[in-house]
């Protein structure tokens, strides 16, 4: 079993990546960029660049990501690539997000080739939008309106749900195949988010509906909820994208590594049912 070091450990997917890894047998170092309450915690803060190579002392793999809220996560997730080279790691996994080699100019682009080109065995795993974002990021607009509003028009996703992206980090971590790889992923079915919306009323028995809004009033909405400008800016770019229907596409990448399909968004809904009740 191997000393598996996950960057983001508290968060969305790492949270769930640690109990994966664990039922594997495999020791976790849960980084954390706050002060380490418990054993298994390791200070890390990938945006002032300190810990690193404590972080990374003893660890055979690593799962990394840069933290939401910034735009420069080549220079984030650089020094975290070379530390990985210098101590031997004998495999990364860096998500990314889907559509990330879409410009090779664009930071998460830019950490994904200095990974690619550090001889470290890798793995790029490129998540489409996230179905958690409805009980995180879009909560409070559910919750106080039985509103959704983004600037989508009626453009589909393929949500994936953090939990599969989880499964699959675990399952790349735990051996050494499907090397030097990089998997976009994806749920197994697209819908847009009236769909979506539908899905949310039956399972809660409230009125969600979805509301097509303007990008500047997206912007303006992130930035009043104290959202970075251009962190604001960056969101409201890759919600054009969604509009344009570049989130549509499926994979089977989940199928072909964890050999399970995907969840459907009635299954995510159905599990995280409590967060959109009032
Ligand atoms: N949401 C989506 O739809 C979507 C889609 C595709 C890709 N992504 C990518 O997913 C990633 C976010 O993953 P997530 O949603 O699982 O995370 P999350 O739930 O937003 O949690 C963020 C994590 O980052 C850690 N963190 C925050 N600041 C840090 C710092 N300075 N140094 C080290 N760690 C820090 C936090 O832990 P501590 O507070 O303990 O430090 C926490 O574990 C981003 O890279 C995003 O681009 C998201």
């Amino acid at each position: 079993m191997s000393r598996i070091l996950v960057v983001g450990a508290s968060g969305t997917v790492g949270s769930e990546l640690v109990r994966l890894l664990q039922a594997r047998g495999h020791a976790v170092a849960e980084a954390t960029s706050r002060a380490p309450t418990r054993s298994g915690q390791v200070a890390l803060d990938v945006v002032a660049g300190t810990g690193v190579d404590a972080a990374f002392a003893g660890v055979e793999r690593a799962f990394l990501l840069a933290p939401p809220g910034y735009t420069n996560q080549d220079e984030l997730l650089r020094p975290l690539i070379d530390a990985a080279r210098r101590s031997g790691l004998r495999r990364v996994v860096l998500m990314t997000a889907m559509g990330a080699d879409a410009d090779e100019a664009a930071p998460l682009r830019k950490a994904e080739r200095h990974l690619e080109q550090s001889g470290v065995p890798f793995n790029i795993l490129r998540p489409n939008w996230f179905m958690q974002n409805f009980n995180t990021f879009w909560l409070h607009g559910i919750l106080n309106g039985g509103t959704i509003a983004l600037p989508v028009g009626q453009a589909r996703g393929s949500f994936i749900d953090a939990r599969d992206i989880a499964a699959t980090a675990a399952a790349l971590l735990s051996g050494d195949g499907l090397a030097n790889q990089a998997f976009d992923l994806t749920g197994a079915q697209a819908l847009d988010h009236d769909q979506v919306a539908a899905i949310l009323s039956r399972v809660t028995g409230r009125a969600i509906r979805f509301q097509d809004i303007a990008p500047d009033a997206m912007r303006a909405g992130l930035v009043g909820a104290g959202v970075p400008p251009n962190y604001a800016d960056f969101l409201v770019m890759i919600l054009g994208y969604f509009k344009a229907g570049y989130s549509e596409r499926t994979t089977d990448a989940v199928q072909q590594i964890t050999g399970a399909a995907p969840r459907s968004f009635e299954a995510y809904a159905a599990d995280y049912r409590s967060s959109w009740l009032v």
